[in-house]
Order: structure tokens, then C-alpha cells, then sequence
């Protein structure tokens, strides 16, 4: 095991600025709110420990020695004094780079900077940010091939060198949307690396990044996870139903969890699903192997096993059609499957071997079930 595995024994979990925030708006003030509201909510005690500063931190320019910097208007003391003051919430913090010489803020929202990524400057910045005190960098391509002629697999394992002989520990989270198939190359440095492109906050982009990890699901392993990027609880357009099936898929793949609401104005139900104990025991347990799809029922019902390493498999029932389903799945699963007591993760309730004959789902809804007693 190489010592940036074991950074990433269990699928991170977090909070990260980008979904919630999106553009400049994003300052100190309202980070330490969100910092706040991470320990109030009990959420850094589910385990939700990383704060991440994504795009749209930096001053326009690198200062006169090249190094990089915040903006100072909205990060008046730094970044090195919001990561202390995260540290002293109890979380450890991160921030967001890129390899090639644009970020995507600059690409796609024009945000007002130059020279801000960190081609050629990557021992410079590297250094920076184990200075600064970060605990976790989100390095994201940002079209660095077309931009910068660059090789994703060199780019890449560029920055983990440099974030190794810094001597800190520092998470490395790896982002290139799954163009260059990274659950072949990243696991040999990085700890997560995403599958798919950016996940939106409503049923078609979910449903398309789902179906997009049948064919990946299998890459995962203690150290580096796929990573089918951050959660949308909380945010936009998605239903409960919804969010009940992003979660499953998300606990069934062991996925990494980086929430992405405005945690300052949370709901009880929002707090409820991503605190939800059962969802947490079946995402941050490795059983040996990371869930897979097992079926499709009808066709529209997917079924997803995973080993839990306590014996068992967690089971999750994922209805992607607009209608109601009630159905039967004895026929299609194994006897072991069926002969177990779980306990369904949303409702609560057991769910026993008779309940398999009348599976009842709402649209777009899932259910979530770990073995009982693991
Ligand atoms: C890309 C990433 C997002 C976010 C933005 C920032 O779109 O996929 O997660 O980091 O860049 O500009």
C-alpha cells in the first residue's frame, strides 16, 4: 500500500463549494458559515470531513515570485488562515487546481484571470498548497489536450509526484470527466477520479451518469474510487424519490460523497437523507469488490449488489421509469439473496424474504437494503 493510499481507505467524504456556489461568489465568510453548519448539522460526525474551495478562488495574477493567490476582496486573510480556521471546525480543507494554463471558470464563465494554472508551476504550487496547509486538491483537466496539448496520464501523475515530495498528505482527487478512461491508469496515484461528466441537478443528467457506471462499476478499490462526481442532494430540480436513488447507487458503487448544497440552509429531510446511517455503512464499507449492476427487471429496474466485508451483500432496487413499478424479482435473483432479513435504508423498516414478491417503487425511486445484524 503506498502512502497516498492510505489517505483514501474509505470513500471521501465532503463538502465542495462548485455546485452550491458556482461562480466568484464564493468567499471566505460564507465558507466558514458552511464550516459551521458541517459540524452543527452533524454531518462532520456522519463523517463528511473534507471542506473543498473548487474554481473561483484565485487573484487575477500569480504575485511577482509566481506564486499563486487568492482573490484578496473575497479572501481577505488568505488561504492559509481559512484552512486553519476549517482545521479548528475539526475538518481538513481543499482547493482546486488544474494542469494546463486554463481553468475551466476561465473557459467557461469567464472568470477575470491569466496565468493561473499550474503548467509549469507545478513544484511551485504543490509546495503552496502543502504550505497553506491544504489536505486535499481537485485537480481538473479543463480541456488541457486541446488548450495545452497535454497527455492526461503525464499531467496527471505530474501533480501526484509533487504532491509527494511535499511530505504532506494531501488527498489527490483527479477530474477529466472519464474522456480518457482514467479507472485504467489513475488508480496508480490518485485516490478518486471521475467517471463521467458534470452531474446536474435533475433526472436526466442523473439518470445519464448512472447508466454510465454499468460498464465502470468494477475499478474501485481502498486507496482510489471511481468518482461519479458530487452529490446534488439538496440541490435543484431532483424530487426525494430522486435523491433516494442518487444516494443508493452512490452507497452500492462506494462512490465518494462530496455534498454540494448550501449547507446554511439545509432541510431536516436533506440533513436526514445524506446523514442516514444505514446509506453511510453501505458506502463506506469495502467488501472486496464495489457494487455492480446485477439486473435489469422489465427492463426499467435496475438491480445492484455489493459485498458487505461483514458477509452478505447490500442489495438496492432502482426504479428509471416514469411510472410506478410493482413487481416480483424472485424469479430473477439468486436463492441467497432472497433468503436474508435486511433493513431498507430510507424507510427504515425491515424487509424480509417474503417483501421480494411485491417490490413496490415509485418513479424514479430506489430502495436500499443492507443485510440485517452486519
Ligand atoms: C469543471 C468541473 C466542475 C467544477 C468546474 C469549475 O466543470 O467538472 O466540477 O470544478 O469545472 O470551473
Amino acid at each position: 500500500m503506498s502512502r497516498t493510499d492510505a489517505l483514501a481507505q474509505r470513500p471521501p467524504m465532503g463538502w465542495n463549494s462548485w455546485n452550491c456556489f458556482r461562480n466568484s461568489t464564493v468567499n471566505a465568510d460564507a465558507l466558514l458559515d458552511v464550516a459551521d453548519a458541517m459540524v452543527d448539522s452533524g454531518m462532520r460526525d456522519a463523517g463528511y470531513e473534507y471542506l473543498v474551495l473548487d474554481d473561483h478562488w484565485q487573484a487575477s495574477h500569480r504575485d511577482s515570485a509566481g506564486r499563486l493567490h487568492a482573490d484578496s476582496a473575497r479572501f481577505p486573510d488568505g488561504i492559509a488562515a481559512l484552512a486553519a480556521s476549517v482545521h479548528d471546525r475539526g475538518l481538513k480543507f481543499g482547493i482546486y487546481s488544474v494542469p494546463g494554463s486554463t481553468t475551466c471558470g476561465q473557459y467557461y464563465d469567464n472568470y477575470p484571470a491569466t496565468g493561473i494554472g499550474s503548467l509549469g508551476y507545478e513544484t511551485l504550487d504543490a509546495e503552496t498548497f502543502a504550505g497553506w496547509g491544504v489536505d486535499f486538491l481537485k485537480y481538473d483537466w479543463c480541456r488541457a489536450h486541446l488548450n495545452d496539448g497535454l497527455e492526461p496520464r503525464a499531467a496527471f501523475a505530474r501533480m501526484a509526484r509533487e504532491l509527494d515530495a511535499t511530505g504532506h498528505d494531501i488527498l489527490y482527487s483527479i477530474s477529466e470527466y472519464g474522456l480518457f478512461a482514467p479507472w485504467e491508469w489513475a488508480p496508480d496515484f490518485a485516490n478518486m477520479w471521475r467517471t463521467t461528466d458534470d452531474l446536474h441537478a435533475d433526472w436526466g443528467s442523473l439518470s445519464s451518469v448512472i447508466a454510465q457506471q454499468f460498464p465502470v462499476s468494477g475499478h474501485s478499490r481502498p486507496g482510489g474510487w471511481n468518482d461519479p462526481d458530487m452529490l446534488q442532494v439538496g440541490n435543484g430540480a431532483l424530487t426525494e424519490a430522486e435523491m433516494r436513488t442518487h444516494l443508493s447507487v452512490w452507497a452500492i458503487t462506494n462512490a465518494p460523497l462530496i455534498a454540494g448544497n448550501d449547507l446554511r440552509s439545509m432541510t431536516d429531510s436533506t440533513r436526514a437523507l445524506l446523514t442516514n446511517r444505514t446509506f453511510l455503512a453501505i458506502d463506506q464499507d469495502w467488501g472486496g469488490a464495489p457494487g455492480t449492476v446485477y439486473g435489469h427487471y422489465h427492463p426499467f429496474v435496475d438491480i445492484w449488489t455489493k459485498p458487505m466485508s461483514t458477509g452478505g451483500r447490500a442489495v438496492s432496487f432502482v426504479n428509471m421509469y416514469d411510472d410506478p413499478a410493482i413487481v416480483d424479482l424472485r424469479p430473477h435473483l439468486d436463492v441467497d439473496l432472497q433468503a436474508g432479513t435486511y433493513i431498507e435504508a430510507w424507510s427504515g423498516s425491515d424487509f424480509t424474504p417474503e417483501d421480494f414478491s411485491h417490490i413496490s417503487l415509485a418513479p424514479h425511486d430506489a430502495l436500499l437494503l443492507l443485510p440485517s445484524g452486519r
